[in-house]
């Protein structure tokens, strides 16, 4: 009885962590090498396969990660991403990969992935990086903050949809490369979904949640109208 308890206790919690560890929903087949057509009507949760025996090995080949993104911008990063717009393979198996390119003090700015987990490893120079606990994770329901400064060859782990960031605290570029569970992440930054979204959150809406005078939305509103492309 106690063995057979044991069992079941041990199947419950496989079932449980095969939940947490999975985001986009499991294939049903092999692969399922995605069509690139935007403009395609079909679509469910994914994209549409393209015929199996069309398939080839350069559908699961992505070059060139070994190039330096263009860090010349407002904040010094710059993000590749390799995720199923790119590189249809993945479609379906809930994986994707981006390369990060950091000049000295370069940042990328607090976001989230609504979708993905990711774990983020440092290749090059010295990053200060963090994400910040939802409410529901403190007794306080505050917001707590995780820290940590990594080097060469350290990874670390920020849980899916957190606010997260990383800042290149040397004076060197740094360079990182991170997997995400999921085929399309998704990334949402802060500062541009709140003060740079079309049309604008009303200005009577971000002074009463920010608690500041209209001026100062005006500035942060002037600052998040541009995007990397
Ligand atoms: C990097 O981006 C800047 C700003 O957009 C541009 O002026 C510059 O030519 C780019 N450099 C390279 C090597 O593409
Ligand atoms: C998909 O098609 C678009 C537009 O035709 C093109 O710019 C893009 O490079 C294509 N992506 C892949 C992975 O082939």
């Amino acid at each position: 009885m106690k063995m057979a308890l044991g069992f079941l206790t041990a199947i419950l919690i496989a079932c449980i962590a095969s939940v947490a560890y999975a985001s986009d929903p499991s294939p049903l087949q092999d692969f399922c090498v995605s069509v690139n057509d935007s403009v395609a009507a079909v679509f469910v949760n994914g994209k549409i396969c393209k015929n199996p025996n069309m398939v080839v090995a350069d559908d699961f080949f992505f070059p060139g990660l070994n190039i330096p993104g263009n860090t010349s911008n407002p904040l010094g990063s710059r993000v590749t991403t390799v995720n199923v717009n790119q590189l249809p393979r993945v479609n379906t198996l809930g994986i994707s990969v981006v390369r990060i390119d950091y000049a000295p003090y370069g940042l990328n700015p607090p976001h989230t992935h609504p979708r993905a987990t990711e774990v983020l490893l440092v290749l090059e120079g010295t990053l200060y990086v963090g994400f910040v606990t939802s409410n529901n994770a403190d007794p306080n329901k505050k917001n707590k903050l995780f820290t940590k400064y990594l080097n060469c060859g350290d990874a670390f782990v920020f849980p899916e949809g957190l606010i997260h960031l990383q800042f290149n605290v040397g004076h060197k570029n740094a360079v990182a490369f991170a997997g995400l569970s999921s085929q399309n992440p998704g990334v949402i930054t802060i500062g541009n979904a709140v003060f740079g979204s079309y049309p604008s959150i009303n200005q009577a809406v971000l002074t009463k949640a920010f608690q500041v005078e209209k001026n100062v939305i005006d500035s942060l509103q002037a600052q998040f109208g541009w995007i990397i492309d």
